[in-house]
């Protein structure tokens, strides 16, 4: 069969083609009949244009009256204009009266409707993603998606990078995440791994002298899913030689800038907002701030005022070396008994005993279960502190340091999100800079490499690689960072070691000998010993990034074809197993077979 290819997409018509023959094709959207006359909606990945066809015309009417949904067709016809104006789609002016359908093929009646407010289960769209694809609101994540990646080819080609493609099967070297593994068939009882991110190919390419690389790659990570985590990922990847923190910055708000500029159309700074870890911390309670929460609800320290308190509850907390008080202000919200109440539920969950509060009524009393440990002194110092008026409501956590910094953090947001303070229409981009290269492990009783074993200590910490000094270690800042937007972790990156004495010591620091170093990045120390660059980088996460530009909460649907939370996919059904055959070549053996779940 030869058949009639579209003259025109079906979100391509407009007015001025009116009285053009024309031929579109695609797939059967909605179809109504109206006493006799036919309407049907005919849909591509550019849109829905109306198709009209009169009982006159027996031959496309008789074909037209069978069709079902989702059916191809191709459809000839006139442009006309449109009684009934849709205003909602940019072809809602005309219409088609058509003299000929072909149906190019049939379609199953489809386990859901194709439509933008879909009411089928997040199962059974992913089961039948294909399907999923066919609605805008998918395709044009797609599509944003492959807009994006050609940005981001182009500005690095301009900047002189070189895109290089790194192997997909590596060695096992487990940091952070479990490794993907692929056993192999050559070489019975090994195993490659999926990389979890090129990072030591990166490092090793510097060694090659290609000082600009840059690679848009996959990553596989074996790790607890969250909206934001998929078990197969996308990175921008890159790393430069001689470079200091300042340069990966430059370049990374470059790619921001022209993504913004052409996606959304928005000019943004030329330089982003910095702001330390530690102040991050002491300030929010995170490591990736939200900025666009209004009046912006920063914690504040109130131990100093407190600390003559008779009050147990903060006598004991700041009794210990890290004890804290600290609070966090909610602004003229009407705050409830029922609001009180949960929220006192929502901090024994992070493992407090209660949620301390002072409420500044609007006839000027004070209402607090507090009260009465707390002298009219320290009453005055919280209040002017926090620049408290009548309606404001102060909460305050008392505990180890971090633990209490982190869960008024999670209050901070669960304000925002209860009473929407978040500006949601801006993008607040922060570098978070000057990490912790260490953090003490206290159940495996050993120090670990916050972010990875390559990282840089900053210049004034390197006399602390020598200590083993739990709080002299943990003061160890790196140059090391993230970049944040909207509260959300989307780069990382960091200056690396390219030192052998420097590097040495961070593997002691973490517990690995010198065998075990070897083992493990052997190659990556050996290519280090003929004349490493000072070199750093970082990786952008590519999916985070469109979800954000897409308005999307979960990076699931910026992926064509994405794994559930529980790492399956739903519509190839796998992992699955495999044959006899198959292991019996790989020489595995299962000990333990699949549990049905
Ligand atoms: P990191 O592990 O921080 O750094 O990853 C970089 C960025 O990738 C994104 N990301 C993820 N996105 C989706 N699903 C996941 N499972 C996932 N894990 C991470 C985050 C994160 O900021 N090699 C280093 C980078 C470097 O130092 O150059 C690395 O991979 O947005």
């Amino acid at each position: 069969m030869i058949f009639k290819k579209r003259t025109h997409t079906c979100g391509e018509l407009r007015l001025t083609d009116i009285n053009s023959q024309i031929t579109l094709n695609g797939w059967v959207s909605k179809k109504r009949d109206l006493g006799g006359l036919l309407f049907i909606d005919i849909r591509d990945r550019y849109g829905l244009t109306q198709i009209k066809i009169a009982p006159e015309n027996t031959e496309a009417y008789t074909k037209a009256i069978k069709l079902g949904q989702e059916f191809v067709i191709s459809v000839s016809g006139k442009v006309i204009k449109r009684e009934s104006i849709n205003k909602n789609i940019p072809t809602g002016e005309i219409e088609i009266e058509v003299s000929e359908i072909e149906v190019l093929n049939e379609s199953e009646v489809p386990p859901f409707v194709i439509e933008e407010d879909v009411k089928a289960s997040d199962e059974l769209r992913l089961k039948y993603r294909y399907l999923d694809i066919r609605r805008k609101n998918i395709s044009d994540n797609l599509i944003l998606r492959s807009k994006v990646s050609h940005i981001v080819h182009r500005y690095f080609e301009k900047n002189n990078f070189v895109e290089i493609e790194t192997p997909v099967l590596m060695k096992s070297t487990p940091e952070g995440a479990r490794d993907y593994l692929v056993p192999s068939r050559v070489h019975k009882g090994k195993f490659y791994a999926l990389p979890q991110s090129p990072q030591i190919y990166k490092q090793i390419l510097m060694v090659s002298g290609m000082d600009r690389y840059v690679q848009i790659c996959k990553c596989f990570r074996d790790e607890d899913l969250r909206a934001d985590r998929q078990p197969e990922f996308t990175q921008i990847d890159l790393e430069m030689s001689f470079v200091t923190q300042d340069d990966v910055f430059e370049i990374l708000e470059g790619m921001f800038g022209e993504i913004w500029k052409e996606v959304k159309g928005i000019e943004l700074p030329v330089k982003f907002r910095r702001m330390t870890y530690d102040e991050a911390m002491k300030n929010y309670g995170s490591d990736k701030p939200d900025l666009r929460i209004r009046g912006d609800m920063k914690i504040e320290n109130l131990s100093e005022i407190v600390k003559n308190s008779e009050f147990k509850v903060f006598q004991d907390a700041l009794s210990v070396k890290a004890g804290v008080v600290a609070g966090i202000k909610l602004s003229g919200k009407e705050v409830t008994r029922k609001i009180i109440d949960s929220l006192t539920d929502f901090i024994k969950k992070l493992g407090f005993g209660g949620l301390g509060y002072l409420k500044y009524n609007s006839d000027g009393t004070v209402q607090s279960p507090m009260t009465k440990f707390l002298t009219e002194e320290i009453l005055t110092g919280i209040k002017e502190l926090f620049k408290a008026e009548n309606g404001d409501t102060v909460f305050i956590l008392s505990g180890e340091n971090l633990k209490v910094l982190q869960s008024l953090g999670s209050l901070r947001l669960k304000f925002a999100e209860d009473f929407k303070l978040t500006d949601e229409t801006i993008y607040e981009f922060l570098w978070v800079t000057d990490f912790p290269l260490f953090h003490y492990d206290e159940e495996e009783k050993r120090f670990f490499a916050e972010h990875h074993v390559f990282t840089m200590p900053k210049d004034e910490y390197i006399k602390f690689l020598d200590s083993r000094d739990k709080d002299e270690v943990e003061s160890i800042r790196a140059n090391c960072y993230d970049l944040v937007l909207n509260g959300h972790e989307i780069t990382s990156g960091s200056i690396r070691i390219h030192k052998p004495d420097i590097q040495k010591k961070v593997f002691d620091m973490i517990g690995l000998t010198d065998e075990e170093a070897k083992m493990k990045f052997g190659f990556i120390l050996e290519a280090f010993r003929y004349g490493a660059p000072p070199h750093g980088g970082a990786a952008v996460g590519y999916d985070r990034v469109i979800a954000i530009l897409a308005g999307l909460k979960s990076i699931t649907d910026t992926i064509a074809f994405p794994k559930t939370l529980r790492a399956t996919s739903l519509m190839d059904e796998c992992p699955s197993e495999v044959s006899g055959i198959q292991l019996e070549e790989l020489g595995i053996e299962i000990s333990k077979p699949a549990v049905k779940q």
